[in-house]
């Protein structure tokens, strides 16, 4: 996929979320990967709960492992994530924020963090999600108030992308948000706040829009409403990932293998949309696995027991290939 698409867009990434295990264990998954991606996103090994278990402790290993793996097939990283409610270890959700000195000291706390880890990775990752859906997970418009929220005010994000910057200036600076792709309330939320925090000094390169289809009849994406909201973003001088795209109903179907085939084409049409990632790479180590360890039926991702599925070959087709 990566070769097909590097024929019209040499610079286009085609991505896949990755965890270290597959990875290690798994030959199928890793060729599989290694000969159709040119970038990765550690699906869960770069998150803080994960990087920093206890204060002042921080435990890169997997990361890393991670990290060497793409760098010697010479593949792109794509770092996530730094401020992302979902994803904190206990001492960081549990940072004091009651009075201006506990917001202080937790303020130094959590910036360590972000010097930390961003100097740890320096010239490593191509481009990092600075700030994980900041909205309200019931698809609105406000802020979840979560401990960066609360330390820093509605100004967080561009306290988070100064000190992310002072550490790494090379790195690409995103704002990934679920339920933004297409336009309308949320999308309008989510440009303007990637516009206002580099109006307070932030660094913020683009946005990812994630693009999970979990329901074909809901929130499927046509190409007319991505590219008007392609088009939204150039417009505000702002780059577009299509961050972590997964298509879970339909299951191996034509219609679901059409919905992965025109988030990609769309994207790659655009001069604004630089990468296009995929939330997983085999079926066997689906994130929505169920009891069983199986998917109950069909496929989710482009590959299912190191076998190509039906949507691995109508996104090659949408390529050319
Ligand atoms: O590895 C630990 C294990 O040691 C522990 O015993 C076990 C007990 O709960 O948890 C394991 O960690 C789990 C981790 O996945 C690895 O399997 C976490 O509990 C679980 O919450 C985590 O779920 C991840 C989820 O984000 C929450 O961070 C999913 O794998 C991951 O696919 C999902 O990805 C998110 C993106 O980061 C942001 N956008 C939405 C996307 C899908 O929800």
């Amino acid at each position: 996929l990566q070769a097909l698409a590097a024929r019209t867009r040499p610079d286009f990434k085609i991505g896949a979320a990755v965890a270290l295990g597959p990875l290690t264990s798994d030959e199928d998954y890793a060729r599989n990967l290694v000969s159709n991606f040119g970038s990765v996103t550690a699906e869960n090994a770069m998150k803080p709960q994960f990087l920093s278990p206890q204060q002042g402790v921080y435990t890169f290993e997997e990361a890393d492992a991670i990290l060497a793996i793409a760098e010697s097939k010479g593949m792109a990283v794509h770092g996530h994530t730094i401020a992302f409610t979902e994803a904190m270890p206990r001492w960081m959700q549990e940072l004091p924020s009651g009075t201006d000195a506990e917001r202080q000291s937790s303020a130094t706390a959590l910036l360590d963090y972000v010097t930390t880890v961003v100097t740890h990775f320096k010239g490593r990752l191509d481009s990092l999600d600075v700030v994980n859906e900041p909205f309200d997970v019931d698809q609105g418009t406000s802020f979840q108030q979560n401990i960066w929220y609360r330390v820093f005010g509605p100004g967080y994000p561009a306290v988070v992308s100064k000190a992310v910057y002072d550490a790494d200036p090379d790195v690409l600076q995103f704002i990934n948000e679920n339920g933004a792709d297409v336009p309308g309330r949320r999308q309008d939320a989510l440009l303007k706040l990637a516009l206002d925090t580099n109006g307070l000094g932030g660094h913020i390169y683009g946005v990812g829009l994630q693009a999970h289809v979990y329901d074909l009849k809901t929130d499927a994406i046509s190409a007319g409403d991505l590219t008007d909201t392609l088009n939204n973003f150039e417009n505000a001088g702002l780059h577009v990932r299509i961050s972590e795209n997964d298509v879970t109903d339909g299951r191996g179907t034509g219609a679901q293998a059409k919905q992965y085939a025109t988030v990609l084409a769309t994207c790659l049409r655009s001069r604004a949309c630089v990468s296009y990632t995929t939330w997983g790479v085999d079926d066997r180590y689906d994130w929505l696995i169920d009891d069983n360890g199986r998917l109950q039926q069909g496929h989710d991702f482009l590959f299912d027991d190191g076998q190509p599925t039906p949507a691995y070959d109508e996104m090659r087709r949408a390529l050319g290939g």
